[in-house]
């Protein structure tokens, strides 16, 4: 069977994995990778891919309705996995509105795109919004997050993902627009931006750079190797059920200090330092704003409808990540220049 999908923000972390899975797995589908290349997308991610029959790159702005029309006038694509999303917690307490830009407008944009394109023709089409757990709120230290969790984000970036998933609900139910929803837990692997905790540390400790430990580092998530995460995806996109949520997580929750000392004891082995020789990096540092105390989710739903379950151990898949950054500390290298260390500025001070 022969498809055309559009996937957003296919440049970035998740999209590039869920990017080369389908272009690998489905040669008979054309995937179009739609994405504005922000500081987070990155073409370098997508190398070994980018020259494969079924793949065609297009740099736009979601939030640019009518060249969003015009790529889905232009292909006529039966599937839409929308990924692009501005995505990082501490940016949006700094700059809330580019993220009511992107995430919120830009979603609108691509429904309105789809819903123009599929005219009312919805048989075979799928519109699938892939959003985070961080739309739930906080967590105290006992229960899960279920699909039947009341929304209620906590940062401007949740916010707003609560607001995007939002929409695609009322498309759904207002003009019919078949769509799946998901939303996941953290995630961690290869072609992390290193503004997060797993790769910054990852980055800071090769470098001897301190750690910013926020607050006490006792808050909590819940961690997925995103080649689990690009799975999901891939399950859910052709055999999760219209008008559905999935929560996807790691069955996996750690306290951040713990997991710090976990990195800390694995990269020391991999440096050939002795152990404990960068222990002395963790630095405790004043509190985000608005901070989450926990996430963790209920995977049930996922698991009992389609059979998924992470494939790779926290051990493997952390192992995989820093051998990953080791072999590849040009893009490290190439990615933390200029505009990062100005962001690093901002967000750490003199660190
Ligand atoms: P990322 O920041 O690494 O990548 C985002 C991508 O979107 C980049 O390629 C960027 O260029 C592109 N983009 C940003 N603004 C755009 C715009 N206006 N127009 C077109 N493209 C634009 O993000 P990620 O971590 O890969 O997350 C991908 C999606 O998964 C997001 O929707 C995010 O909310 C969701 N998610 C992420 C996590 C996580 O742990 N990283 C967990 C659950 C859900
Ligand atoms: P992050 O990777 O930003 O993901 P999210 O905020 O979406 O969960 O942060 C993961 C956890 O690590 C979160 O509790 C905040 C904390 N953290 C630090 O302690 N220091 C840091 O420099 C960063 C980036 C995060």
């Amino acid at each position: 069977m022969s498809k055309k999908i559009v996937i957003t923000g296919g440049a970035g972390f998740i999209g590039s994995h869920v990017v080369r899975l389908f272009v690998n797995k489905y040669p008979d589908y054309k995937i179009i990778n739609l994405d504005a290349l922000t500081y987070a997308g990155n073409l370098e991610n997508l190398k070994d891919i980018e020259d494969l029959p079924n793949y065609v790159f297009e740099k736009a702005d979601i939030v640019d309705a009518s060249r969003v029309n015009e790529i889905f006038q232009k292909y006529q694509p039966e599937g839409v996995i929308h990924l692009a999303a501005e995505s990082h917690v501490d940016r949006s307490i700094l700059s809330p509105l580019d993220f009511v830009y992107t995430n919120v407008i830009g979603t609108v944009n691509l429904l309105n795109a789809a819903k123009e394109a599929w005219k009312n023709d919805f048989e075979g089409k799928r519109f699938y919004h892939v959003s985070t757990d961080e739309v739930y709120g906080a967590l105290g230290a006992e229960g899960l997050f279920t699909e039947e969790t009341p929304y209620s984000p906590n940062s401007p970036y949740s916010a707003s993902k609560a607001a995007s998933d939002h929409f695609v609900r009322a498309y759904g139910e207002t003009y019919h627009l078949p769509f799946v929803l998901s939303n996941c837990s953290n995630n961690y692997g290869p072609n992390h931006f290193p503004e997060k905790l797993i790769p910054l540390f990852i980055n800071n400790i090769i470098n001897k750079k301190p750690l910013p430990v926020y607050g006490d580092g006792k808050y909590t998530r819940d961690w997925l190797y995103v080649i689990d995460h690009a799975a999901a995806i891939d399950l859910i996109f052709h055999k999760g059920r219209n008008a559905e949520t999935y929560n996807i997580g790691g069955f996996n929750e750690w306290q951040n200090i713990d997991l710090v000392r976990l990195l800390i004891n694995k990269m020391d082995e991999k440096l050939g330092n002795l152990p404990g020789t960068s222990d002395n990096l963790i630095t405790y540092v004043k509190d985000r704003p608005g901070h989450d105390l926990r996430y963790a989710i209920d995977a049930t739903k996922i698991n009992k409808e389609l059979g998924w379950y992470p494939s790779v151990t926290f051990e493997e898949g952390l192992k995989l990540t820093i051998d990953w950054y080791f072999d590849n500390q040009e893009w490290l290298k190439n990615v933390t220049t200029g505009a990062y260390q100005e962001y690093y500025g901002k967000q750490y001070g003199g660190r």
